[in-house]
């Protein structure tokens, strides 16, 4: 048994990449990674790697991570410039038994040192979605909008799972703000004798619920990963209303080490994409009911596409 799921569709060629590598009998590990990289050298991806959106001081910094569910190494990068493949960067330092998450200048010492290649993140296109928001928050709207993180969870035919994450964070965020998808627990979190799990939405409010960890300990009693997914999206939601006020965006994916897989979230429009040895790479679309279940429906061609002609429209300022 062997499969994948992802946040978002954004992510479903590089799941399709990375399925064709556990086909293959292929690892966890690298498999992930290739599904992430995929996604983050896709410049029309405008929340994750090349062509992300910037801060508020028009540079684009990345978070990134990545989990081995079998040894439990973690390694992460936050406020990450210049480098084309942050997961890549993440996963080298998960073989550190220290130093394993970096930021800033530091992480981009240590991925110059280790020969990752730099790249300039900013997009003209990038340029231009930061011009028109500056135009458009001096209007009406907040600035804080846009944390589609991809996030990912694996499992491989000799039963190891990993999980990893990569996002350019919230869109006009402080320099340096981090959100919490290079936090172990809350962004992401695999042990291969359980499941793993992978969060996208409100960085802040995610981090509140240490999210992944609690959906993994979850499946950890046993619990299906839809239940898992549904019971502590609705509860992170809940509290976060009653003591706040409010909740921001909270979506989360998870898979168990037996291939079993499930999704939850408290906001319209959420997508995920999977793939298992019986199910092709699938785009689904989730609803989220009244009571907090979650339903889903496969993406029609008519979305799919509609989808790539939206992420590629020109932009007009
Ligand atoms: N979930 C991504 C972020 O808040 O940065």
């Amino acid at each position: 048994m062997w499969g994948m799921i992802a946040t978002w569709r954004m992510a479903a060629e590089g799941v399709e990449k990375g399925c064709q590598i556990l086909k293959e009998k292929g690892n966890a590990g690298d498999a992930i990674e290739t599904a992430v990289r995929e996604v983050e050298d896709f410049p029309y991806y405008k929340s994750v790697g090349y062509g992300g959106l910037p801060n508020e001081e028009m540079e684009v910094e990345l978070d990134a991570a990545f989990m081995d569910g079998d040894t439990f190494d973690v390694g992460a990068v936050a406020a990450l410039k210049d480098f084309a493949n942050p997961v890549s960067i993440a996963r080298r330092l998960s073989h550190e038994k220290v130093n394993s998450m970096l930021v800033g200048e530091g992480a981009e010492k240590f991925a110059h040192k280790e020969g990752f290649e730099r790249k300039n993140m900013l997009t003209d296109r990038a340029k231009a979605h930061y011009r028109k928001r500056v135009k458009e928050v001096s209007q009406t709207l907040k600035p804080y909008s846009g944390h589609d993180t991809v996030g990912m969870v694996c499992l491989d035919s000799q039963g190891k799972m990993t999980a990893a994450t990569s996002t350019s964070g919230l869109f006009m965020k402080k320099k340096g703000r981090v959100g919490d998808s290079p936090i172990v627990g809350s962004g992401f979190y695999a042990d291969s004798r359980i499941g793993g799990a992978a969060a996208t939405g409100l960085g802040e409010d995610l981090m509140k619920g240490c999210i992944s960890y609690e959906i993994v300990r979850l499946m950890g009693e046993g619990i299906h990963p839809q239940d898992a997914c549904e019971k502590a999206v609705a509860k992170l939601d809940r509290e976060l209303k009653e003591r706040r006020g409010e909740a921001g965006d909270l979506s989360l994916i998870a898979m168990n080490h037996k291939g079993e897989w499930g999704v939850a979230t408290n906001i319209e429009g959420f997508s995920i994409a999977v793939c298992t040895e019986e199910l092709g790479v699938t785009v689904y679309l989730v609803t989220r009911q009244e009571d907090g279940h979650c339903t889903m429906e496969v993406a029609s061609q008519e979305w799919m596409d509609n989808y790539m002609k939206t992420r590629m429209a020109p932009i007009e300022e």
